[in-house]
């Protein structure tokens, strides 16, 4: 496709007198369908590959048919109930102790500015009545997270009206993990210039390579600093279902909030995101407010009104879907097919490392392997992938690593088997020639 190529095939202006279906559905396959970048394809390598899955899929046709709006208790207490169970048994699935409680936004990007908002109700006094802005008072804030940390991190203080200035990205080691001892020695800088350390993000499985950071020296440095610990576990946190794989969340029961997202790496389509907080109270008194209109007599009850849990009044039944996903695989299934991946990955980066043509320049601690044609600048880098996603088989992404343009390959398709990564291997050395 072209940019254009979609708008260019359509009306500049909607119909005066409704279409039949017919002819609304046969446009939807002739202009539209070429144009899908194929999310849902077992050859999707690119960024984190997220899958669907059927019983996913339905949940959604549901959700839409049932139109559920779950701002209030009251006006959808299957919504609101279901939500709190099905994040109940992730969060047991994934060994998050039961003081988490959990609550679903559309993407890590919103969970992560929930938690930071959180954060910021407790360091900032009074930032809710007065805000930030004209308070001499206060110097500064920061908010710490590795330089390898998401960009939803940077956009989350952005928006608090923290400014871009007030995180400070964290040196990281060899294997791309945040350096505790660097993060320590810039809290302390910092406190002695007069700045207010809010929070510190930690990533298990980090965007470019997957690296985990040592959350548990994170842990005891946010404990001794009194700063909020929010772990970014977007991509990778699903895999501590997996035996052997436990450790990744481990150390996230010391934090205050952790999010991850079922529409990256457990067959959910997109979206669904879960922030799992220690101190939701802390969330509600950020954002709770309640108009006349919205007032219920369960409001005293001890049920939940989910728009007490962050900026938006209207939810949609997202928890249908996961709770629908869990059931129909099971955790024995989910296992099954993250550990699946895994493997595939292992071999994949099995190939790399045998090659002479190509080299792997992370470790593989997934479903992504990072690597890069040996001796090649970034341009020649670059064609190679162009080359391959060009074929329609296969489609991979790309990263910098230390300035240096990486090519990824990111497994997390229920129906990814050999062939899909032996033919993405097959397209890269035809291309590397
Ligand atoms: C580690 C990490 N955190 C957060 C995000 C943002 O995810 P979302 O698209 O759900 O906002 C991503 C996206 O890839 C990610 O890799």
């Amino acid at each position: 496709m072209q940019p254009g190529d979609i708008r260019n095939a359509l009306p500049d202006r909607a119909p005066e007198h409704g279409e039949p279906f017919d002819t609304i559905f046969a446009d939807f396959e002739r202009v539209l369908v070429p144009g899908l970048t194929h999310w849902n394809h077992p050859g999707f390598f690119a960024y984190f590959a997220i899958t669907s899955s059927a019983p996913g899929i339905l949940a959604e046709f549901l959700s839409a048919a049932l139109n559920q709006q779950a701002m209030l208790w009251r006006t959808s207490p299957a919504a609101t109930e279901l939500e709190e169970v099905s994040l109940a048994w992730l969060r047991r699935l994934i060994g998050l102790p039961d003081q988490f409680e959990g609550v679903i936004y559309d993407t890590a990007s919103v969970s992560t500015l929930h938690a930071l908002a959180a954060a910021r109700e407790i360091a900032v006094p009074g930032v809710r009545a007065q805000g930030l802005a004209g308070r001499s008072e206060i110097h500064g804030v920061r908010v710490y997270c590795s330089e390898h940390a998401h960009s939803s991190v940077d956009k989350a203080v952005i928006l608090l009206g923290l400014g871009q200035q007030s995180l400070r990205k964290i040196a990281a080691d060899g294997e791309f993990r945040m350096r505790p001892d660097a993060l320590a020695h810039a809290i302390s800088e910092d406190r002695s210039a007069g700045l207010i350390p809010i929070a510190v993000v930690a990533t298990v499985g980090s965007t470019s390579t997957t690296s985990v950071d040592p959350v548990g020296e994170i842990a005891s440095i946010c404990r001794r600093e009194q700063v909020w610990l929010h772990v970014d576990a977007a991509y990778a946190g699903v895999a501590a279902m997996v035996p052997g794989y436990e450790w990744i969340l481990r150390d996230a029961a010391a934090a205050d909030s952790v999010v991850l997202n079922p529409h990256k790496w457990l067959f959910t389509p997109f979206d669904l995101s879960a922030l799992y907080c220690r101190r939701m109270d802390v969330l509600r008194q950020a954002f709770s407010l309640t108009p006349e209109y919205l007032k219920t007599s369960e409001g005293d009850a001890g049920v939940r009104n989910l728009m007490d849990t962050g900026i938006q009044l209207g939810r949609r039944f997202r928890a249908l879907k996961l709770w629908m996903v869990l059931r129909h695989f099971g955790a024995d299934g989910i296992r099954t097919a993250l550990a699946g991946h895994m493997q595939l990955a292992r071999t994949f980066a099995s190939w790399v490392d045998a090659s002479d043509r190509f080299e792997r320049v992370a470790p593989v601690p997934f479903s992504v392997v990072c690597f890069r044609l040996r001796g090649a600048d970034d341009a020649a880098q670059q064609r190679v992938l162009d080359t391959v996603n060009s074929s329609g088989d296969v489609f991979l992404s790309h990263t910098k690593l230390d300035g240096r343009y990486v090519m990824r390959l990111a497994i997390g398709h229920l129906q990814t088997t050999e062939r899909h990564i032996a033919r993405a291997w097959e397209l890269l050395n035809s291309a590397a020639h």
